[in-house]
């Protein structure tokens, strides 16, 4: 392979891409995990991802991906044969609910329209026609179709209502994007991965866990060991962990956050929000369809873009990434060829974004897919604005 000069463009909606800081706060000799230093680094971690999920209660870290803490999520709080809720939301929610159904768990999967938000109507009708729900399975933002859900509204609701189920949410691609509180919303298990807003490579998983979620957990009977919360408590309150722990990624994870505290998460957010805003008006302006229906429920992290008919999502993301050295995210399950992904989460500034729009905007003009060549001059006006 020759090389290519200039750097790569990683616009998938995760892994982002991992920051200079992070990386070099990664290239540390590994020390003791069972030592004095390491301890004080656990405690710090502990704390900085309580503030970044809006938590003041337990928050494990696992050497894992995402699917890690789906598995985790599951395997701690519920009992053999529980029934649990799922909605078609998309390519991981269907995941998620596969990964229940392996656990031997009864899975209510509920139809659902993937290019609009999860309501909380549909969400209390499903509960309110099923008593037996033990925990409903909310994706806050759906990676695959680019739809973010209303987890706030579904919390509260549920927090007000007689309902006993418990509320798990994936927060895999929304987390340090998109706002989240998991105490104030009422969430019982919010689970997230490290490759994405949180800016570190693959490998790290993180779940926030609400006392209700801990109680059931010293109750649960589903079998579970390496994942198990009691045995993370009781080693993270004496600065360890339960097993070997991803000393490296660890150190990427302080810096990471160190970056998130320095932005301030509210800004953090903006941002997000002004870059997806951006994009959005690039997608119009090129005469393509957004896959979210709803603008206002279209994702800070990432925006799925629909191809006409008769065009391959996936041929173009080829043509950009062989002339323009740029990944864009492809189209997973049923809409596999349909929609491409342009992800705009983690460390990324204007002239990030604009760069990877024009990559976008030259793709589709090289590929033969019918546009109006104004996209990346909408995003423009937004990004001035
Ligand atoms: C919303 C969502 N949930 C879960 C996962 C699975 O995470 P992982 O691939 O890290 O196992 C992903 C991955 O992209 C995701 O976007």
């Amino acid at each position: 392979m020759s090389y290519k000069s200039g750097r790569h463009f990683l616009q998938l909606p995760g892994p982002t891409n991992t920051p200079e800081r992070v990386l070099r706060a990664m290239s540390k000799p590994t020390i003791d995990h069972r030592g004095a230093e390491f301890k004080e680094l656990t405690h710090r971690l502990l704390e900085g991802l309580s503030a970044v999920f809006k938590t003041e209660h337990t928050v494990i870290i696992y050497p894992a991906s995402g699917s890690g803490a789906w598995e985790a999520t599951l395997a701690n709080v519920l009992n053999k044969g529980d029934r649990v809720l799922s909605f078609q939301q998309g390519f991981f929610a269907g995941k998620w609910a596969e990964t229940a159904t392996r656990f031997g768990l009864d899975v209510r999967v509920e139809s659902w329209d993937p290019r609009r938000g999860l309501t909380v109507d549909a969400a209390m009708d499903a509960l309110d026609s099923d008593h037996e729900i033990k925990a409903v399975l909310v994706v806050h933002n759906e990676t695959s179709t680019g739809v973010t859900s209303d987890v706030e509204a579904i919390g509260r609701a549920m927090k007000e209502s007689e309902h006993e189920a418990l509320l798990l949410v994936d927060a895999v691609s929304s987390l340090a994007a998109t706002d989240l509180r998991h105490d104030e919303w009422g969430l019982d298990v919010t689970l997230t991965g490290s490759q994405k807003g949180l800016m570190l490579p693959p490998g790290l998983a993180m779940v926030a866990v609400s006392p209700r979620a801990l109680d059931a957990s010293r109750r649960a009977d589903l079998p579970v060991s390496y994942w198990r919360w009691s045995d993370h408590v009781e080693s993270n309150a004496n600065g360890v962990f339960p097993y070997t722990p991803a000393t490296h990624l660890l150190y990427g994870l302080e810096e990471a956050l160190a970056m998130l505290a320095e932005e301030g998460l509210d800004r953090v957010f903006r941002r997000h929000a002004r870059f997806a805003e951006a994009t959005r008006a690039a997608v119009g302006a090129w005469g393509l369809e957004n896959f979210a229906a709803d603008a206002s429920e279209s994702s800070n992290a990432a925006t799925a873009v629909l191809v006409p008919e008769g065009h391959d999502a996936d041929a173009l993301r080829q043509v950009i990434l062989d002339r323009f050295d740029m990944s864009l995210g492809t189209g997973l399950g049923p809409v596999k060829g349909k929609v491409f992904r342009i992800g705009h989460l983690g460390d990324l500034n204007a002239l990030t974004l604009a760069g990877t729009l024009a990559g976008v905007e030259m793709g589709l003009r090289l590929a033969g897919v019918p546009h109006s060549p104004a996209g990346v001059s909408a995003a423009l006006d937004v990004l001035c604005a």
